[in-house]
């Protein structure tokens, strides 16, 4: 399996996310603002893969600065951060990750600045370990929800690509796979970035997972025919009341799972939680840039000057998710109080 992040020799090498499945080029990210150009671009995407870029894009940031005492450093740091932390709105994940930077720097007040660097530079390598951690620990969890012989619908790619490696929702996939179930995956294209598409079965191509490309507008159509057993996405921002963002189309599927009586899980770590949201209308929904919708393969699709509209994400209301499943264990409503439990707060 590919590398989606790796932190080397002082820089962040990314698979460009917007060139495969055609071609697996990578991006050498030297700078913090060479990090913040790849989360915008979308060359490294998915909640915990961008913050996963962005504790390394903080180590890059630190390591550029020259400053006689801590005070100095900190104040140039938080620059740098505040900055980063503009990249994307929606995934939590990146204000997670620069966040617990930022208080692993104040923690190291007593260090020399070279060893602060230093310092760092382990806790975004920290950072990129847990994840895959916490992934393996999601599909421990949650295979248990997927029986052998079920077809399970994903929208997005919530997979390697998406993580710091082995994925969120592909994760609990894989996992049900290791544990010898027999299942097939059908993946919703998600319109208009592809990420299902180009990322979602090309990883899942790439381990032999059997796995059929839908358009986003099909998964009705094999729900109503008992071809779908169960869904499984991942999450960009949950909120304290178990309402959840993810890739724009998920609440379609959400309600439709609903309609049909088919369970809709929600694989998402710790890291995705915004428990400081009482619910999914405080998070903030990126609008990207038109020209995604309106062209296609760089190709115009629609009249010049029709006009478009383009929201990333959407919330899917806490009553269509049947269980979120975490690092930490199985959160089921009401998600007020069990994701808290396993938050620890
Ligand atoms: O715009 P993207 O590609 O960053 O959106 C990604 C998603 O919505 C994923 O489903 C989500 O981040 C879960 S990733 C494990």
């Amino acid at each position: 399996m590919i590398k989606t992040i790796e932190y080397i020799d002082g820089v962040v090498r990314m698979i460009d996310q917007t060139r495969l499945p055609l071609e697996k080029v990578f991006v050498d990210c030297k700078t913090i603002e060479d990090v913040d150009n790849a989360i915008r671009t979308m060359v490294v995407r998915g909640a915990p893969a961008i913050g996963v870029s962005a504790a390394m894009g903080v180590s890059l940031g630190a390591e550029s600065i020259q400053a006689d005492n801590f005070d100095a450093f900190y104040v140039k740091l938080e620059s740098k951060c505040s900055a980063l932390a503009k990249s994307r709105p929606t995934a939590v994940n990146l204000a997670w990750g620069i966040e617990r930077m930022k208080r692993v720097t104040l923690d190291s007040k007593n260090l020399s600045i070279p060893e602060l660097k230093q310092r760092l530079k382990k806790e975004a390598l920290d950072i990129c370990e847990e994840d895959i951690a916490a992934n393996k620990a999601m599909g421990d969890f949650g295979q248990t929800f997927i029986d052998d012989g079920n077809t399970v619908l994903t929208h997005c790619n919530a997979g390697a690509l998406a993580t710091a490696g082995y994925g969120t929702a592909l994760g609990v996939i894989r996992s049900a796979v290791n544990a010898g179930k027999k299942i097939k995956v059908l993946a919703d294209e998600t319109r208009p970035f592809l990420q299902g598409a180009r990322l979602t079965v090309w990883e899942l191509m790439e381990d032999n997972i059997p796995v059929k490309l839908i358009t986003d507008n099909m998964s009705g159509f094999f729900m109503k025919n008992n071809q779908i057993d169960v869904v499984v996405v991942g999450a960009d921002r949950i909120a304290g009341n178990g309402d959840v963002a993810n890739k724009i189309g998920t609440y379609m599927v959400a309600v439709m799972a609903q309609k049909h009586g088919i369970p809709f899980y929600v694989a998402a770590p710790i890291s995705t939680l915004d428990l400081s949201l009482s619910s999914g209308k405080e998070i903030p929904i990126e609008e990207r840039s038109v020209d995604e919708v309106a062209c296609f393969n760089n190709k115009r699709i629609t009249p010049e000057g029709a006009s478009v509209a383009h929201p990333a994400f959407d919330i899917t209301s806490n009553d269509l998710v049947t269980a979120i499943i975490t690092d930490k264990g199985i959160a089921k409503p009401p998600y007020t109080t069990s994701l808290k439990q396993l938050a620890g707060q």
